[in-house]
């Protein structure tokens, strides 16, 4: 018997640990169904305290394990075979037990030994109490696991079931879901959209998520004249603006992106408008309002050259000229404050240090609704500007929601569906 006897659906083997978060495993068992993948459930003794093994075999259409002796009857399937037969093995939630328990090969239930003999990808989804999360012990199993190879995701922040507050919360659902996307693309292809399960891009347009919605975004660089030959610049590719704006317009959204200087194609279904300057990005944002969702993702220079000379500057054997800077105008504090404010304002922060506390701050001085964050430290061989790969932190009024590690495309298209999803209950 294999795990999924239907061919090229993604397989996951879902364990269900002992936590009250476990509740939000059933809803992931459903966004799996939904987007076409084939779910086994898994439950620890701890697990079955908060759901039971019922509402996951009804879910999931699959037989749910419980215990080893399950397994002993080798015409049903032992647990090496069920292991093995998953594209990916998804621990959710990941108490700090069973973590302690993966760091330390233990295997005295099944979870743990089909932990400790797969041979598949595993990504592991935190849930716990703040102090059990920030504890040295667990940081430390977290940082071990992680080196082996083990996909541990960022738990969420805010209020706890057990009253306290802080990182320790399950992510919402459709995150997990996201991570699990983004890593059955590496690990196997995938028939089915892996986002299928989320508001329709493919519908009939008037269908789609923001049909009739004006959606403006910015993207790429902006380069600050000194002389006809020279500008002020940065590493920004444009990419992740591009993939915002394409997925928008998938979504059925008017979309007019502002592109600074990049060497992109216009996706299709966009209205670009090409410019060079912050100041000319000001202007053409403006020009474009009004616009239901701004998505201010161009790395806008914060100064230009003070003066600008009408002929190139020459080498005249004296001391080089003093470069004079003024600063640019922010379009994004600006567009909080305007007359025609759209009504979703989502600003960009590319940070390299203290990334949530600093694009928390910056949400709240630019007046933006949502701030999206991302680190970009690190070696330039990975890094996240030119990259085709992003890692970031959507900041809300209600808290902060990672998304792991995922292409740039599906970075955008999680964007868009939350962008979605916010526009829509305002409007009933
Ligand atoms: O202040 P900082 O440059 O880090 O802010 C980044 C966010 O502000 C991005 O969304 C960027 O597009 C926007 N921004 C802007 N105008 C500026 C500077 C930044 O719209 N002059």
């Amino acid at each position: 018997m294999t795990v999924d006897s239907r061919s090229g659906a993604p397989r996951i083997l879902l364990i269900v640990g002992g936590g009250i978060a476990a509740y939000k495993a059933c809803e992931l068992v459903r966004l799996i169904r939904k987007a076409g993948g084939s779910v086994t459930c898994v439950i620890t003794e701890g697990g079955q305290q908060f759901v039971t093994p019922m509402t996951l075999a009804a879910l999931s259409e699959n037989p749910v394990y419980t215990t080893l002796w399950d397994l002993k009857d080798e015409a049903e399937m032992g647990h090496i075979q069920l292991s093995r037969e998953a594209d990916l093995v998804v621990v959710c939630p990941a108490t700090a037990d069973l973590l302690a328990k993966m760091t330390a090969g233990l295997a005295d239930d099944l979870a743990t030994t089909l932990l400790l003999a797969t041979d598949k990808p595993v990504l592991a989804v935190p849930a716990m109490n703040v102090r059990m999360w920030q504890h040295a012990a667990t940081q430390r199993n977290i940082a071990w696991l992680r080196e082996s190879g083990v996909e541990v995701m960022e738990p969420d922040e805010g209020p706890m079931a057990c009253g306290e507050y802080g990182p320790g919360r399950l992510p919402e659902p459709e995150t997990i879901w996201t991570a699990i996307a983004a890593r059955l693309a590496l690990v196997a292809p995938l028939e089915a959209d892996p986002l299928s399960g989320q508001p329709d891009f493919d519908a009939e347009p008037a269908h789609r998520p923001l049909y009739g919605r004006h959606v403006l975004v910015t993207a790429g660089p902006t380069h600050e004249p000194i002389d006809p030959v020279r500008y002020i610049a940065n590493r920004s590719s444009g990419k992740q603006g591009f993939a915002i704006a394409a997925a928008a317009a998938a979504a059925g959204a008017r979309v007019t992106l502002i592109a600074g200087p990049v060497t992109l194609e216009t996706p299709s279904g966009v209205e670009r408008i090409d410019v060079e300057s912050a100041r000319e990005m000001a202007d053409a944002v403006n020009g474009a309002l009004p616009a239901d969702v701004a998505v201010m993702v161009a790395a806008v220079a914060d100064w230009r050259s003070k003066d600008f000379a009408a002929q190139k500057m020459k080498k005249r054997g004296t001391a080089p000229p003093a470069l004079l800077l003024a600063e640019n105008p922010d379009i994004l504090a600006g567009l909080a404050v305007a007359r025609q404010r759209p009504r979703l304002l989502i600003g960009f922060a590319a940070e390299t240090e203290n990334v949530i506390a600093n694009a928390k701050a910056k949400r709240e001085r630019k007046g933006a609704d949502w701030i999206v964050a991302n680190d970009v430290s690190g070696p330039r061989e990975d890094s996240v500007m030119g990259g085709e790969s992003n890692a970031v932190h959507v900041i809300t009024a209600g808290g902060v929601e990672t998304l792991e590690q995922m292409p740039k495309s599906a970075v955008a298209r999680a964007l868009v569906e939350r962008i979605a999803r916010e526009l829509e209950p305002k409007d009933e």
